[in-house]
């Protein structure tokens, strides 16, 4: 069984220019919980990044602040009224790397945080806290070289 198996598809989209994936984002930042994850899963190039700086965008922060950490796997950024907690597990050697970096602290709750977590897959979603609204977003190439994203809700 794969982490989605108990999601429910919301929507299957085409990004298929910046621009759409810009006005993802502001939807998105429209609907959001106040105790929200998003998990991005698909390969490098695909779009990741760039999402999260137009979430960046959307909330106020500095988006010339977001890039993929390339040490430090998470970075916090300052909106007007949220903080964006970045994750990117690319570089995580294993699960135990995340119980020692002060990941879990992540979820403490608090109302102001968006925390996106890049390469999602690479921790057992299942510890994901029940409280939390989490939105999956899973990218692929369309035959045509667009980028496809499909969420899922929990
Ligand atoms: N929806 C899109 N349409 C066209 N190009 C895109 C789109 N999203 C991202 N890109 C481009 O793809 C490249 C890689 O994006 P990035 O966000 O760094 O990927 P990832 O984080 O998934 O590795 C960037 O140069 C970006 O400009
Ligand atoms: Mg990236």
């Amino acid at each position: 069984m794969t982490a989605k198996d108990s999601m429910t598809l919301l929507e299957s989209r085409r990004l298929d220019s910046l621009v759409a994936t810009e006005e993802l984002a502001k939807e998105i930042v429209l609907r959001l919980k106040p105790q929200q994850i998003i998990g991005l899963q698909g390969e490098m190039g695909i779009g990741k990044t760039y999402f999260i700086k137009a979430l960046a965008q959307q909330l106020g922060c500095p988006s010339i602040e977001v890039n993929s950490p390339s040490y430090a796997i998470h970075q916090e950024y300052h909106g007007t009224t949220k903080k964006l907690q970045h994750v990117d597990l690319y570089r995580l050697e294993s699960e135990d790397e995340i119980e020692s970096s002060g990941f879990w602290d992540l979820f403490d709750g608090s109302p102001d945080s968006l925390i996106v977590i890049e390469w999602i897959d690479r921790i057992n979603l299942t510890t994901i806290p029940q409280n939390y609204s989490y939105l999956r977003m899973e990218w692929e190439r369309s035959k045509d070289d667009a980028r496809l994203v499909h969420l899922y809700l929990r």
